[in-house]
């Protein structure tokens, strides 16, 4: 697998989630391989803050969490999807994204006793859309986003936006984004950043 996507709405076939499709037929166009998960099928509880993984960088809450740690260790691409709420990522998301403290805690204890070496080829890519066009509607899911990546131990590797799309299906309307999507996911795949809004 070369490409793990996590789909952050609550809404199934929505617009978050057909840009995504649309990005991973260009990952697949250029040859490579990708896994979905949809995060709100699953139980993922948010931090609970209890210093656990200071010390282990391993999370003691046990979740569809816990399986998930060791796929996004173990690949180097990861594509996460969010439509904007309160001009943020979802609740699914971040719920998902505060579990990534264990992972910068594990980096950090790595650092600490010189086991981590950078692998230039992790990068997360982030695609969202939002209904309305705030100059900073994506403003504030970036910086969390750029923050979840590193503490996977990955670089920003870019971003697709949309603005415009509310109902579900609406993103249908939007067919040059789709084919820019669509190349978006080629470029990911090898390894050229993209950022488009
Ligand atoms: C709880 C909630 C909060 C939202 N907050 C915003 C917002 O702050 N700004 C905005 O432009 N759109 C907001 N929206 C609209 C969604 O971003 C928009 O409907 C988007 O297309 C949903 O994507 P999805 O179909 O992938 O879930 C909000 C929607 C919901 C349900």
């Amino acid at each position: 697998m070369d490409v793990l996507a996590f789909l952050g709405s609550p809404r199934k076939k929505g617009n978050s989630e057909m840009l995504t499709h649309a990005l991973l037929e260009g990952v697949r166009q250029a040859g490579g391989s990708a896994e979905i998960i949809r995060l709100c099928d699953l139980k993922i509880s948010p931090c609970i803050s209890c210093g656990g993984c200071d010390k282990t960088g391993k999370c003691v809450v046990q979740d569809d969490m816990t399986p998930l740690y060791e796929k996004i260790i173990s690949i180097d691409k990861i594509i996460v999807a969010s439509p904007i709420f309160f001009y943020g990522v979802t609740a699914q998301t971040k719920a998902f994204i505060d579990r990534t403290q264990a992972l910068w805690n594990r980096k950090r204890l790595m650092q600490e006793s010189g086991e981590w070496t950078d692998n230039p080829e992790r990068r997360g890519f982030f695609i969202s859309v939002a209904a309305t066009r705030g100059i900073k509607i994506f403003e504030g899911a970036i910086l969390t986003m750029r923050y979840a990546y590193d503490a996977m131990g990955m670089e920003y590797g870019g971003d697709f936006l949309v603005t415009g799309p509310d109902k579900r299906g609406d993103m249908e309307k939007y067919e040059q984004k789709l084919a820019e999507a669509r190349e978006a996911g080629e470029n990911f795949i090898l390894g050229q950043d993209t950022h488009v809004d």
